[in-house]
């Protein structure tokens, strides 16, 4: 089969487009054709070597994927041949360990693409766990962009940060893989919506998708914006997928015991914090890790419902997967970039 294969870590050549043995099928486990591969920042930290150091070569990377089931391993009874399905994001590897919730505080957790061959491949061979049947209707494109945003944006919003109707929130990166899913899980819930984008190219996906307050941090204060808008208060909840010197002023921007979930690192993995803040003003500060399959479940339903939808930013074919790390590299596309395993 063909893949997208590494053999050291690097800058975006490293991804080599290879003919690789497509795999057999282990009892327990199925083989899905990828119809679409999604990419996610992670994916792009991973091939530069700044988030798992100890991983072997070569490797494939890609957690997210939209396919069909190829062949079932013995003992699979939960699949058909054809079957539509797309991935889990993360998940145990140690069968006794399928049933820890959150399912990332296992201690065999990973995801697929890390522990575990990825999804920029023809062909997946992954435990029947690790897949979840897809019955959107959506394209292969648009539910390959799924998994990742969409069980990691339902567990941040929903289940960290405990949004409910009526919350006024602050989501960062409103134009981003992440942003413009958990603006649309925010919204699904009822709840009043500000984000932040430093475009105004940008800004426009940000209110396409929802966003009710859309803030230009090149030209606008977001904390001054968004005590504005809750009338001197703060946000009841916020999302920071930034970190860095982003995160005290999205503490600032939060009110007295609101919640600031710390979801990424994108503007820096360093922070200096007042910690009076979290006496004076009693704010929660909070760490949130992939999600679990009810996540992505729960997210499926509100598709379903037509109240989310998938954000296809950028498609490209397998073959340029290095160009599909660039793009998110420089920040040149909204929404989630996807590849295509069998487009020329
Ligand atoms: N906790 C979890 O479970 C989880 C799950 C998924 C992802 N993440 C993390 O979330 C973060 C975002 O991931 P993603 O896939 O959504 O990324 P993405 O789609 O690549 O978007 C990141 C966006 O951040 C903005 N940006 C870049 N540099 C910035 C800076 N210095 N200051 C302010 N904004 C900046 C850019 O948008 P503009 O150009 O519009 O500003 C860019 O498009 C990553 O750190 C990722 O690892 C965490």
């Amino acid at each position: 089969m063909k893949a997208s294969v590494i053999h050291e870590f690097g800058d975006t050549e490293v991804l080599k487009y290879e003919d690789v043995p497509t795999p057999g099928v282990r009892p327990g486990h199925v083989l899905v054709k990828i119809l679409a591969s999604g990419v996610n920042r992670l994916d792009h930290y991973i091939r530069e070597g700044s988030v798992a150091p100890e991983l072997s070569f070569p490797h494939i990377l890609g957690i997210d994927a939209s396919g069909e089931i190829e062949a079932l391993g013995e003992g699979v009874s939960s699949f058909s041949i054809g079957d539509r399905v797309i991935t889990v994001p993360g998940f145990p590897v140690e069968k006794n360990e399928y049933s820890v919730r959150p399912a990332a505080t296992a201690p065999s957790f990973t995801l697929q693409g890390l522990g575990t061959p990825g999804t920029y491949a023809q062909y997946l061979e992954t435990p029947q766990e690790w897949i979840i049947r897809d019955d959107t209707s959506l394209t292969p494109e648009e539910t390959a962009t799924l998994p990742v945003v969409l069980a990691s944006g339902v567990r941040a919003v929903k289940k960290v940060g405990g949004v409910k109707a009526g919350d006024k929130v602050l989501i960062h990166s409103g134009a981003s893989g992440s942003g413009s899913m958990q603006i649309q899980v925010a919204k699904a819930l009822g709840a009043q919506v500000a984000t932040t984008v430093r475009s105004d190219e940008k800004g426009e996906l940000a209110k396409r998708v929802g966003a009710d307050l859309v803030i230009n941090t090149s030209r606008e204060d977001f904390v001054e914006k968004v005590l504005e808008w809750t009338e001197g208060r703060g946000a009841d909840v916020v999302i920071d997928t930034l970190g860095g010197d982003v995160l005290p002023k999205s503490i600032d921007a939060a009110k007295q015991l609101g919640v600031i979930v710390v979801f990424g690192f994108v503007a820096g993995i360093e922070s200096k914090l007042d910690i009076r803040n979290f006496f004076f003003t009693q704010k929660q500060l909070k760490g949130t890790l992939s999600g679990d399959k009810e996540d992505l479940e729960w997210g499926l339903e509100r598709v379903k419902e037509g109240k989310i939808k998938a954000v296809v930013g950028k498609t490209l074919p397998l073959k340029d997967a290095s160009l599909a790390h660039k793009l998110i590299a420089d920040n040149k596309v909204g929404g989630n970039v996807v590849l295509l395993p069998w487009a020329d």
